[in-house]
């Protein structure tokens, strides 16, 4: 016969819980915005005819970008997986915030290893090239693009599966 015994969930007090949540929600959605922000800022400059939208475009990417995106997505993480790890939702225990996990984890690593090295190379084409012309930004216009688009649908999918919290338990939980 096998028993089950159930492992006992750590808990915050409730004005802590709503503390990292309030922090939870401000800096993911953030997040958010930024990558919306951000795919705004590069549908614009590889579209634009002007010289001058083109490079405040380009070039604000990464002036916004390179200082928040960093922390942001940090304090976002890191406050999901305490959430998780100090309630019964777990962060292995359930598969919404095991795909939320999964998702955001990709995005942690990818953005210091890919995204801010490309937006740094794009903003320093920009700065070098002379105000009255435009710059071809090569691969970095594709690799914007779709950086952005993948982002923002991971995010808008995290929103929505931290509201609806569908799919049950993991067969890790039991
Ligand atoms: C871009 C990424 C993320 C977004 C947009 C996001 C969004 C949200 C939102 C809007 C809530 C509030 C839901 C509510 O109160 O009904 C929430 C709660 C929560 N999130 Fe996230 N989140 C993200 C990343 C993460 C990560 C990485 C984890 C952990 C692995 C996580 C775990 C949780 C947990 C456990 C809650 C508490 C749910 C509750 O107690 O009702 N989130 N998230």
């Amino acid at each position: 016969m096998t028993t089950t015994v159930a492992r006992p969930t750590r808990r915050l007090t409730p004005p802590t819980r709503k503390w990292l949540l309030l922090l939870h929600v401000i800096t993911s959605l953030g997040w958010l915005g930024l990558n919306v922000g951000n795919l705004t800022l590069t549908v614009t400059g590889l579209t634009t005819d002007d010289p001058t939208t083109q490079h405040i475009a380009l070039g604000a990417t990464y002036l916004v970008g390179g200082p928040l995106l960093v922390p942001v997505s940090l304090l976002a993480y890191t406050s999901g997986i305490l959430l998780g790890f100090y309630s019964r939702w777990g962060v292995f225990r359930y598969r919404w915030v095991l795909v939320k996990f999964v998702l955001t984890t990709i995005a942690v690593l990818l953005i210091p290893l890919s995204l801010l090295p490309g937006l740094e190379d794009v903003s320093a084409l920009v700065s070098a090239a002379p105000a009255n012309q435009l710059v071809d930004i090569g691969q970095h216009g594709a690799s914007m693009l779709s950086a952005g688009i993948v982002s923002t649908t991971m995010y808008v999918t995290c929103a929505v599966l931290s509201v609806h919290k569908p799919w049950g338990r993991t067969r890790r939980a039991g």
